[in-house]
């Protein structure tokens, strides 16, 4: 990477945020990244950030300890104005194969000719509403993605690439990032994870636990024994069955009929602060109660009991009151000293909410 991109000058990205959290990210990026700036391109959701640091001392600060609040970035490796008619798809592209030859292809050593660093390419192309063109972020991203071909040879695909191209298109101007995965912080595009929603799905909720899984790295299937609190209609309690655990669902509502008679499924249509379970008999806990932060750990905090020294816990917190920060202190707080927070994070499906990653530690195992 040339000195150009990577400048102790600063740099640039952009970030996005679930609608409505851009304010709580930029509080958090300017704790990480004293004196960072932002300017909006999409109303509290996607903005630029201006870090006084460089590119990639950015891209480490941010991973060094991921914000709750952000979904997405990637940096500005170039930008470029728009004008919305189709004269601008070749433009781009050629910014973008600039771009991409800075950051991605290394000459290789001793040639005269460049090769690429690596194979696989994916071009995300995002746009905002105030963005009016002539031509669709699909045409967009089928013309870049070509001539990245034709003159890098390179693959483009969907997922799992090697290398990222990322396009917002802003109201007048093109912001370009050539990054990885782990940069942006998502494979996705602005982080909007999709899953495809099955027949006979039991609830939406089945996506937040589907993406806690992807967000925080974990195999739902390396759990053998599951405790779903709160878990009716069941979204979770059947992803868990999927996944081949033992699940003990526990709530006064009723579960959704096809889940019922499942044999590895014990249903308790009770509620949690009226059940008690045998110490060490869980290897997950996951309660996803729509209710007060407060509440919900009081419920909780009796049942980690349940858990095995080592055992995960994921749990949504409803953010009540607008002060997300204090809502996951004080829950985190309340669960300790049984559990140690691993992630923080809003995913894509939370809505009013974030998810918290828990493990309980060993070594208060024997104190429970
Ligand atoms: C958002 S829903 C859970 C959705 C579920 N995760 C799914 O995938 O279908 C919240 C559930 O928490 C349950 N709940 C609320 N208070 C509870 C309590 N004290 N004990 C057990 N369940 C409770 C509600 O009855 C409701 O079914």
């Amino acid at each position: 990477m040339s000195d150009r991109i990577d400048s102790a000058a600063g740099s640039r990205f952009v970030v996005t945020s679930n609608h409505g959290f851009s304010a709580y990210a930029q509080d958090e990026l300017r704790a990480l990244l004293p004196g960072t700036k932002f300017d909006e391109l999409v109303p509290a959701e996607v903005y630029v950030m201006r870090s006084p640091q460089s590119r990639n001392g950015t891209i480490r600060a941010v991973a060094a300890k991921e914000p709750i609040f952000v979904r997405h970035l990637h940096p500005v490796d170039a930008d470029v104005p728009t004008s919305g008619t189709a004269e601008d798809m070749a433009r781009l592209a050629a910014a973008v194969e600039a771009a991409y030859r800075e950051v991605a292809v290394v000459p290789a050593h001793g040639a005269e000719t460049e090769t690429a660093s690596a194979s696989t390419v994916a071009v995300q192309i995002r746009k905002a509403e105030s963005f009016d063109g002539d031509y669709t972020p699909a045409e967009l991203r089928d013309a870049v993605a070509s001539s990245l071909r034709e003159t890098f040879g390179v693959e483009t695909v969907v997922k799992d690439s090697d290398w990222i191209v990322s396009v917002f298109l802003a109201a007048e101007t093109a912001y370009i990032g050539v990054s990885t995965a782990a940069d942006n912080l998502s494979d996705w595009a602005g982080g909007a994870i999709r899953f495809r929603k099955e027949e006979g799905q039991v609830s939406r909720a089945k996506f937040k636990l589907l993406e806690a899984e992807y967000a925080f790295g974990l195999d739902l299937s390396a759990f053998a024994r599951s405790l779903d609190i709160g878990a009716a209609p069941g979204g979770w309690t059947s992803l868990l069955l999927e996944r081949g655990s033992e699940v003990t669902a526990v709530d006064p509502a009723d579960l959704h009929p096809d889940l019922l008679g499942h044999p590895n499924l014990t249903y308790l249509k009770r509620n949690a602060g009226d059940v008690a379970f045998k110490p060490d008999s869980y290897d997950l806990l996951v309660c996803d109660m729509s209710w007060s932060p407060r509440q919900m750990v009081k419920l909780i905090v009796p049942l980690l009991a349940a858990l095995r020294p080592g055992g995960t816990a994921i749990v949504t917190l409803k953010l009540m009151h607008g002060k997300p920060f204090q809502t996951v202190k004080d829950s985190v707080r309340a669960m300790q000293p049984a559990m140690e927070l691993r992630k923080a994070k809003q995913l894509f499906h939370n809505r009013d909410e974030l998810t918290v990653y828990l493990q309980k530690k060993f070594e208060n195992a024997e104190t429970l």
